[in-house]
């Protein structure tokens, strides 16, 4: 495994490698997971060549303290790498990937006007500038993106097709926690009692699958806000249940197309995401 901080020298090790096999990409943020070491190990095992990204991209944070909050520990990231066969690591520095600032503003019409979108502005352009810019670097064959960040993986699909870019997007499964709490670098930053009761989000949720059919969309869109208000830790910040396609609320169960609920909750200082699909 090779740490690469230069776009230049990556790009060079990747047309080479490119020559006997395909590139697998995983994009991250650091403070690496379960979560992530299944999409590495994934990407290591469907292409000749795997790459992982580490960077803490600026652009993406509307709160200017979550940005100074985010989890990094690139020794201890690399660490969890080693027995990935991952080949290539792409660290690099916030000029390395801007040079100059991206002003560049994208469209997503009403797929960034709901959940995510909504409660964080301009969070969806920024995560386009970087993958996009990501994506020219490292130019994957396939790019592995987990469930739990749902709308964002709809986003990034849009992107690749609003630039016809040849790259294959494979959606991965949440992995969780025994106690189901879905992994996320943000888990980190939670004390242990707070991480113990951030469980009760996707117990909810598991709760609420059986719940589907049996109570209206709007009764169970409440009872899964109310049930996890209820925990003196959480705090919800939306319930929404939408179309998995068009990621617009739904209002009954009869509408065409999967339905999931998306969720975001406040865990203390922490802001956590987790989703279910009703299937
Ligand atoms: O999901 C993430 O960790 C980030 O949004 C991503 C895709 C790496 C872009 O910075």
């Amino acid at each position: 495994m090779e740490l690469v901080t230069s776009k230049v020298l990556l790009k060079q090790l990747l047309d080479q490698a490119r020559q006997s096999g395909t590139i697998g990409f995983v994009p991250t943020m650091g403070a690496l997971h379960r979560g992530h070491l299944s999409l590495v190990e994934r990407a290591v095992a469907e292409n000749g060549a795997g790459v992982v990204s580490i960077f803490v991209n600026p652009t993406q944070f509307n709160d200017p303290n979550d940005l100074l909050r985010y989890p990094r520990n690139l020794d201890a990231d690399l660490k969890l790498l080693q027995s990935t066969g991952c080949r290539y690591v792409f660290a690099p520095s916030v000029e390395e990937i801007y040079p100059e600032p991206d002003t560049r503003v994208f469209q997503f019409g009403s797929l960034e006007t709901v959940m995510e979108g909504k409660h964080r502005p301009g969070h969806f352009n920024g995560v386009a500038q970087v993958v996009s810019r990501l994506f020219d670097i490292v130019k994957p064959d396939r790019a592995y993106f987990g469930l739990k960040d749902f709308q964002q993986l709809a986003i990034i699909r849009a992107m690749v097709q609003q630039l016809q870019l040849p790259v294959e997007i494979v959606p991965c499964e949440i992995v969780r926690e025994t106690s189901g709490l879905a992994m996320s670098s943000r888990n980190q930053l939670l004390s242990p009692e707070e991480r113990e009761n951030a469980a009760v989000i996707s117990q909810t949720l598991l709760k609420a699958h059986r719940l589907a059919g049996k109570l209206s969309v709007g009764e169970l869109a409440g009872h899964i806000t109310q049930t996890i208000n209820q925990n003196p830790f959480l705090t919800v910040e939306y319930v929404e249940i939408v179309n998995d396609i068009t990621l617009q609320p739904v209002s009954g169960w009869e509408e065409p197309g999967t339905k999931i609920a998306c969720v975001a909750v406040w865990c203390g200082k922490v802001r956590l995401i987790d989703n279910i699909v009703f299937n």
